[in-house]
């Protein structure tokens, strides 16, 4: 509790959690009344795993029928999702849908909540991006993730990509968090080693960056009477310090071991509980940085995320010393001398980054020096993100992030190469 909060928490009304889970999907569903739903993937799972038909005959069973669209692709388009639009509303033919079933990565499950809202009236995704307003139907959607990493499955946005510019656009209202997300950790055991670790890294970001973000007390809800993202607050810091303390323990086991069942369990409550923090909270310059990256790059949401990260952290050791050190001991930095361990950190979470396989610089992630001021210039252009960087000149300090970013430099005076040596950690 911290008397200065002003906490606004939303999250799905169920969570149900747990290995085989998804059996009990198709009763629940007919409890709730449910009767027709459009199930939204990618190929893999109608081509690779038993699931979808499975859940469809069990559904069917029990009066609750299911129209499936596999179109679902990493990184969703506006366009795709007006083509998914137009294609689903042809073949319902007329009939109206009472749910959607998401099952897949954050891309999956982004692209269903677009269509919760384009659907009912057969609109175009770009209505939605500025503003969605209270007489538009939103439909109720049910996520299964099939990642450990993007807690899309609670948070309030869907992120598309706007082919017109390259950006990505995000649609965001507390009516488009899933109603139900039905976490079931066996859907990620089949993750390749890339999409676990770029998963992983995104659900240790949102943990970190939210946990390290502006104040509530401090956040310009712009009058919002049902804010989506609105600051820190002591409910979200308990779910990202569980987060990060399970990705700590279990980010790297589950890259390196995908059969480590227990890693694989860790690693779901990980995002599930970054999310119930980030999904209120709010991110701030690691995401902003990392659209800017994705636009040059076109490299994956995680692995954006993964480069940036570490110097955020190297960047916010004035303004966040007690809850860096907090995260330090997490990672089991265990130098006595405060200052040290707390610029340790971003030289092991780089170290991380790495191990699994993300450059740990902007320069070997493939941005060249030229476009580090229009790279700064598109970071600050998302607002509402840096906005909620928690310091006095948010220019400056994305501008000289971005500038050691690319460098690999830190400017701290810890020397990471002592720490190899196994010698004791001293500054110098
Ligand atoms: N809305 C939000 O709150 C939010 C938050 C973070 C990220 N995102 C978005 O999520 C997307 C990234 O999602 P992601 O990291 O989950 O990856 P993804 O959904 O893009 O999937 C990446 C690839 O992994 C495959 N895959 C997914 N699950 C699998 C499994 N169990 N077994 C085998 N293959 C599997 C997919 O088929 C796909 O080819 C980005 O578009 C990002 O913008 C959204």
């Amino acid at each position: 509790m911290r008397v200065e909060d002003l906490v606004y928490f939303c999250a799905p009304s169920r969570l149900i959690i747990g290995a085989g889970t998804r059996a009990q999907l198709p009763e629940l569903l007919q409890h709730l009344g449910y009767r027709t739903g459009l199930l939204v993937t990618d190929i893999y799972f109608t081509t690779h795993m038993p699931w979808v038909s499975k859940y469809v005959e069990a559904a069917r069973a029990r009066g609750v029928e299911t129209l499936v669209y596999d179109g679902g692709m990493a990184d969703p388009t506006t366009t795709l999702c007006d083509a998914a639009t137009a294609d689903v509303r042809r073949r319902l033919g007329g009939r109206q849908l009472d749910h959607i079933i998401a099952l897949g990565g954050g891309s999956s499950i982004d692209l269903a909540k677009a269509l919760c809202l384009t659907l009912p009236a057969g609109r175009p995704i770009g209505d939605f991006v500025v503003a969605i307003d209270s007489a538009t139907a939103v439909l109720p959607l049910i996520a299964l993730p099939t990642t450990a990493g993007t807690g899309s499955e609670a948070t309030p946005g869907a992120i598309l990509v706007d082919p017109d510019n390259a950006t990505k656009v995000a649609v965001m209202d507390n009516r488009l968090r899933p109603g139900i997300a039905l976490i079931d950790p066996e859907f990620t055991y089949s993750c390749p080693p890339r999409v676990t670790a770029d998963a992983g890294i995104d659900a240790l970001t949102h943990a970190i960056e939210s946990f390290l973000t502006l104040d509530s007390a401090q956040f310009n809800r712009g009058g919002h009477p049902d804010p989506g993202y609105s600051g820190r607050n002591a409910l979200t810091m308990l779910f990202a310090r569980e987060s990060i303390r399970l990705c700590a323990r279990y980010l790297l086991r589950a890259y390196q071991d995908g059969k480590d069942t227990e890693a694989r369990v860790g690693m779901c409550y990980a995002s599930l509980y970054a999310a119930l923090s980030y999904g209120s909270a709010g991110l701030n310059a690691v995401h902003g940085i990392a659209y800017g990256v994705a636009g040059i790059t076109h490299k994956s949401h995680g692995s954006t995320n993964a480069v940036v990260l570490p110097y955020v952290l190297d960047a916010l050791q004035h303004e966040r010393a007690a809850e860096l050190l907090e995260i330090a001991r997490m990672f089991g930095i265990e130098e006595t001398d405060e200052a040290e361990a707390i610029a340790r950190l971003p030289h092991v979470i780089r170290a991380m980054v790495e191990a699994v396989g993300i450059p740990g610089d902007l320069a070997s992630f493939g941005i060249p020096e030229s476009q580090l001021v229009a790279l700064t210039a598109d970071a600050l252009a998302v607002t509402r993100l840096a906005e909620a960087f928690p310091v006095a000149d948010v220019s400056s300090r994305y501008s000289s992030i971005i500038r050691g970013a690319w460098r690999g430099e830190f400017s701290s005076s810890f020397c990471p190469s002592q720490a190899a040596a196994g010698g004791a950690l001293r500054a110098v």
